[in-house]
């Protein structure tokens, strides 16, 4: 990787989404740099998941650019924006529940691989798929995990696994939209920890929503803070919580 942090890996320019009568997304535009976590927060309705739905290619803006990696993907469809390098949670790649924790993953490796698959070197094949499962297993910490059936997983191991399905298909960037919801402070942390030991591994940029502040403040590097559509501000910790304008937001006054 000779990426520095400077460098940007997403771009969103003068993004807009219309829907029949509520501009959700409201000429939004932020670049996240290589390698960085940055939060999405903002209230109820600010305009989160809209946003994500435009990034990954589950909804098309009204007007406005989105480039990774100073490609534009915007008019990509959702297949497409994966192979092109974005991860995110609840995407097409959804969980087979009865499938085992290390079957899914397996899915999800051949998926990626199936372009190369080639059958004269299946064994090969076979030996780096079982690998490819492994390292990701053990990248989650969820190896002991590997031979449950995912229905009968907690909320949070399945979330730990719908990460693991996401790292198999090799993104760049990773979307994740409320990573700790329904969750106890206990899941959370946990969540929390393996988002930073993931960043640490794997170089990977992450965009994340969160309602938590306290889970916000301990991950986030960069804070995009979205309001009615638009960004009231972007800054660090800091910067945000000095911030009448987001207190102003928060508190409804
Ligand atoms: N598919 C849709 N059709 C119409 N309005 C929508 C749709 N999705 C979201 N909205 C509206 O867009 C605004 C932003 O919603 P959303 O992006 O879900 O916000 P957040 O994730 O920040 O809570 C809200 O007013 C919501 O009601
Ligand atoms: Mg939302």
């Amino acid at each position: 990787m000779v990426n520095s942090a400077s460098d940007s890996v997403l771009k969103v320019s003068n993004l807009t989404k219309d829907f029949s009568g509520i501009r959700a997304v409201n000429n939004v535009s932020f670049e996240l740099n290589s390698g960085a976590i940055t939060a999405v927060i903002g209230p109820n309705g600010a305009g989160k998941t809209t946003l994500y739905n435009l990034i990954s290619g589950h909804l098309a803006p009204t007007s406005g650019s989105v480039k990774l990696e100073n490609k534009e993907i915007v008019g990509l469809t959702p297949n497409l924006i994966v192979q092109a390098g974005i991860g995110r949670s609840f995407q097409i790649t959804s969980i087979f529940p009865n499938l085992t924790v290390a079957q899914n993953i397996r899915v999800a490796v051949i998926s990626l691989q199936r372009k190369q698959f080639d059958f004269w070197t299946k064994v090969q094949q076979d030996r780096s798929l079982n690998q490819a499962v492994k390292d990701i297993l053990e990248l989650v910490g969820i190896e002991a995990l590997a031979q449950n059936p995912v229905n009968l997983l907690s909320h949070g191991d399945r979330s730990l696994v719908e990460i693991a399905i996401i790292l198999a298909l090799k993104p760049r960037l990773i979307l994740l939209d409320e990573p700790t919801a329904g969750m106890s402070r206990e899941e959370a942390q946990k969540i929390v920890q393996l988002i930073k030991q993931l960043q640490q591994a794997t170089g990977c940029t992450f965009l994340i929503t969160e309602h938590d502040l306290e889970v916000v403040f301990n991950l986030a590097e960069s804070i995009i803070v979205m309001h009615q559509g638009q960004i009231l501000l972007q800054g660090d910790c800091q910067a945000v919580s000095d911030s009448p304008e987001v207190r102003r937001v928060y508190l409804g006054t």
